[in-house]
């Protein structure tokens, strides 16, 4: 009590003094004395800057400056979709000791990775205080637990194996059916190819990998896909080594890697490609009015389908926020959890976000359009974990894919791949 309440003085008196930005995306503001400055600002660190889901942070902050008028939101956000950049700083950051006051982190193997190497508090306390194991859902809780203590706050959820297509270019290059199987995706491509259109676009390396967990799934079925990461996996055998030749069918359809997944997705909804698949982040892009998003118009400019041979299966991942051991305001940092933890901030975000709320009791007449189809499949379809973003591989292994991926979109050598896969599996040590 007695500290939130020298707090609150402290952040009064930073309050009257004027002048100076914090930085980042933090507010224009006043320069005050560094020890006023660091009570105030949240330092709170993701990768959404880009088009599209900086829509969705900047809607959470503004509730959180609402909420706590004494604490300024500071955006240390690192460009760069699905977040390699932004983890490859956050991991100095965290070696050194000098954490930030939150940061985002996918639930599953990702965070455990962090759990292990100890940089994180337990978030026990909210649980209890606001009553979140009743909001969650206990798998989802199960992810970014170890021995009963629970690790992080989930915001959303969102769907990994997503094909968004451009209905109009299908229909130029006579694809009369949205395809369901590798097979019928395959022959789709080499028709838009034959009509002159890019097959399927394609963004920055990691992009690589969405597709080709899209692909695995698709290609190996649920079952086998779940079996990967348990020891039962066969990343040997003959139905790996078809699905990596699939990948490679597919993948040559790709048209010329653009910086992101942003500008990948944009040659869709502009009629330029056909295809692409992404997750449902692309969805906020596409659809957010024109500050933000590209203000397209659903089924006109852009569909939707499930990557194919997926149909029936969620691919998820989960952003969630943290508590850093020694993040230098846990105040604020606590203050950013219960909004990211609560209703309102989670129908603020996600719908902007282009995920459904991680919370069971989200307001459904918020999501609509393609939202209302994922908060539908979230809660009847099968489910499988994304390997780029998180769930199912920590950061090391993910790291060994991304790597073989890389050489693989040079070679174009299937059994050089399988063997690498294999080996990151053997040497994950997860
Ligand atoms: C994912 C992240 C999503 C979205 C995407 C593209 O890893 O979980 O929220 O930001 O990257 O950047």
């Amino acid at each position: 009590m007695r500290r939130r309440w020298m707090a609150a003085v402290a952040v009064t008196v930073a309050g009257m003094l004027t002048l100076t930005a914090c930085g980042g995306g933090g507010n224009d503001g006043a320069a005050q004395s560094p020890q006023a400055d660091a009570a105030k600002k949240v330092e709170v660190f993701s990768w959404w800057t880009g088009p599209g889901e900086a829509d969705g942070l900047k809607a959470m902050k503004e509730i959180f400056e609402k909420q706590n008028p004494g604490l300024t939101f500071f955006d240390a956000a690192v460009a760069g979709g699905s977040g390699d950049k932004a983890r490859a700083l956050l991991t100095s950051k965290l070696q050194a000791d000098t954490p930030p006051d939150t940061f985002q982190g996918h639930a599953g193997a990702e965070l455990q990775g962090y759990i292990k190497a100890g940089d994180l508090e337990p978030v026990n306390f909210l649980y209890d205080e606001l009553k979140l194991k009743d909001v969650f859902p206990q798998q989802l809780v199960d992810q970014i637990s170890v021995g009963g203590q629970i690790y992080s706050v989930p915001v959303n959820i969102h769907r990994s194996n997503v094909m968004w297509f451009n209905p109009g270019v299908l229909k130029d290059a006579g694809v009369t059916e949205v395809p369901g199987t590798i097979e019928e995706f395959i022959a789709a491509l080499e028709k838009v190819k034959q009509a002159g259109k890019v097959p399927l676009s394609i963004g920055s390396e990691w992009t690589a990998v969405h597709l080709l967990e899209s692909v695995l799934l698709g290609s190996l079925g649920t079952e086998a896909y779940n079996q990967l990461w348990t020891a039962n996996s066969d990343w040997s055998g003959p139905a790996m080594t078809k699905a990596l030749n699939d990948y490679k069918t597919i993948l040559s359809y790709a048209g010329d890697p653009q910086d992101d997944w942003q500008p990948a997705a944009k040659q869709v909804a502009d009629g330029e490609a056909a295809f692409n698949i992404m997750g449902d982040w692309a969805y906020g892009y596409f659809h957010n009015p024109p500050d933000g998003g590209l203000g397209k118009t659903s089924k006109t400019d852009f569909d939707w389908a499930p990557s194919p041979g997926t149909g029936g299966t969620f691919m998820w991942l989960s952003d969630s926020f943290t508590l850093p051991k020694g993040a230098p305001n846990r105040d604020g940092a606590v203050a950013w959890l219960k909004v990211a933890a609560s209703k309102e901030g989670q129908d603020a975000f996600n719908p902007k976000k282009g995920s459904i709320p991680a919370r069971k009791d989200a307001d459904t007449s918020l999501y609509t359009d393609y939202l209302a189809d994922a908060l539908k499949d979230w809660g009847s379809n099968k489910l499988a974990g994304s390997i780029q973003h998180g769930v199912t591989v920590n950061d090391a292994w993910r790291t060994a894919i991304n790597e073989a991926v890389g050489l693989f979109q040079q070679s174009k050598d299937v059994a050089a791949l399988q063997t690498a896969l294999a080996d990151a599996a053997k040497n994950s040590g997860q």
